[in-house]
């Protein structure tokens, strides 16, 4: 299984949340996240495998904002095939995963968007940023995707929110985005949008 550490919990419903969390996060972090989003859904949650300084993250950076575009596209890779293989193991359809996923966990839910490595049903992105500078011209049709950002987020700024939002679009995902009255924290009100749009969504 690639030696992911994660975690699976299984759910009444088909739908399964692949949960990323942020730099410095583990396999636990987000899982009542993703209840709160979805209390029917399977959760899969892997920790990340680069450590910064002992933080873990999905990814190798070479500064704040500044990626390692190739071990992102290396790891996004990576992840995918671990996701595959839980797929197996435990159990369920990795056709109709929704990725749900914080800042570090965002970005690599993208990547693995933009390059084709996985193909997500939908994805919840919380306070992302543009991964990587040159992603191929891949198909999103039928991938439903929520953006929420940080009004005042200094690290994924409104910018790097617009940004990515336009180059999902231009593959032709379902992109909306809910620009939150706060900084890169997380909000009460992104739980309620990821919620509620879930619920309104087509999304199986
Ligand atoms: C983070 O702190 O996780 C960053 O702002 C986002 C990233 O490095 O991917």
């Amino acid at each position: 299984m690639n030696d992911f550490t994660y975690r699976f919990i299984p759910g009444a419903g088909d739908r399964t949340l692949l949960l990323l969390h942020g730099t410095g996060g583990n396999e636990n972090d987000l899982l009542p996240l993703g209840r709160a989003i979805d209390p029917d859904a399977a959760l899969l949650s892997p920790r990340g495998r680069v450590l910064e300084n002992g933080a873990p993250r999905f990814f190798r950076r070479l500064a704040e904002g500044i990626f390692d575009e190739k071990d992102v596209v290396a790891r996004a890779h990576e992840l995918a095939n671990f996701v595959f293989a839980a797929a197996k193991k435990d159990g369920f359809n990795e056709n109709t995963l929704v990725a749900i996923g914080y800042s570090n966990g965002a970005n690599i839910a993208s990547a693995m968007m933009l390059l084709g490595s996985l193909k997500f049903r939908g994805a919840i992105l919380f306070r992302p940023m543009v991964p990587l500078s040159r992603p191929p011209d891949s198909s999103l049709e039928n991938c439903a995707v929520l953006i929420c950002g940080g009004r005042f987020d200094p690290i994924a700024t409104p910018d790097q929110v617009s940004a990515l939002a336009e180059l999902l679009r231009d593959r032709k995902a379902e992109v909306e985005v809910r620009m939150q009255e706060s900084g890169h924290e997380l909000a009460d009100a992104d739980v309620e949008a990821a919620r509620d749009w879930l619920a309104a969504s087509a999304i199986a």
